[in-house]
């Protein structure tokens, strides 16, 4: 019988999720998976070879061709694709413009799936994104859905992102979240949907200290005999 522990994190875009993923991993020594970077990495390189969306044998074959890796080293998510270190470069607006659209086919979301299975079979992890809890992980011991007011979540990716681009608008933001948002819980294929077991945070008032404290109390909770 499997004894590890899986945490699942899913929620909207730019809700704090990976901050909170990252405090929880860090203080149980559990491996952090970002599944988003995954679905990003596959969307940069789709567009470096300019893969058309809509053709099933190109998408395949180009899947064939993606081998993704974490370096999960101080609890951060450093994804390779193909050797390259790109986990600068999936958080730049050309890939968030692109990759709810190819997050959405389905053939990338079932090599997606499998590789997060395999990730997390017999390890103690906490993996964030929008289907861990319903898809890839639904008997995960703890399932958080976490929301937050759009225009706060707008505000914090904003003040993340002016830093290295300082051309971008808070409005852009707002826009790419909204974007985001919709088609993530309207998509066919495994949209965002909170988990019926999964515990909602709303994290619009909530420092990220009072975030893990509700976490770690909500899994003590649960592991309790
Ligand atoms: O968490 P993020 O913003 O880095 O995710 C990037 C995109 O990937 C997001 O728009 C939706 C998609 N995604 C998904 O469909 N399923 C996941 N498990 C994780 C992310």
């Amino acid at each position: 019988m499997s004894t590890n522990t899986v945490i699942a994190i899913d929620g909207y875009s730019s809700c704090g999720k990976s901050t909170l993923a990252k405090a929880l991993a860090r203080k149980l020594h559990f491996i952090y998976i970002d599944s988003g970077a995954m679905y990003r990495a596959v969307t940069l390189y789709f567009l470096r070879e300019k893969i058309n969306l809509h053709d099933h044998a190109a998408v395949e074959q180009a899947l064939k061709n993606i081998h993704l890796n974490f370096n999960s080293r101080d609890y951060q998510s450093h994804i390779t694709l193909n050797d390259e270190e790109v986990s600068e470069e999936i958080r730049q607006m050309p890939v968030s413009d692109n990759v709810s659209a190819v997050a959405a086919i389905r053939e990338v979301r079932h090599e997606m799936v499998r590789q997060q299975q395999r990730m997390g079979r017999s390890k103690n992890i906490v993996m964030d994104g929008r289907d861990i809890g319903t898809t890839v992980f639904p008997d995960a011991q703890l399932k958080i859905f976490m929301t937050a007011d759009p225009n706060v979540r707008a505000e914090r990716r904003y003040k993340e992102l002016v830093i290295k681009d300082p051309n971008i608008t808070l409005e852009d933001v707002f826009e790419n979240i909204a974007h985001r948002d919709y088609q993530d819980t309207t998509r066919e294929e495994s949209p965002l949907v909170r988990a019926k077991d999964a515990i909602i945070l709303d994290n619009t008032n909530l420092s990220p200290d009072e975030q893990l404290q509700f976490a770690l109390d909500k899994l003590s909770a649960l592991l309790e005999p």
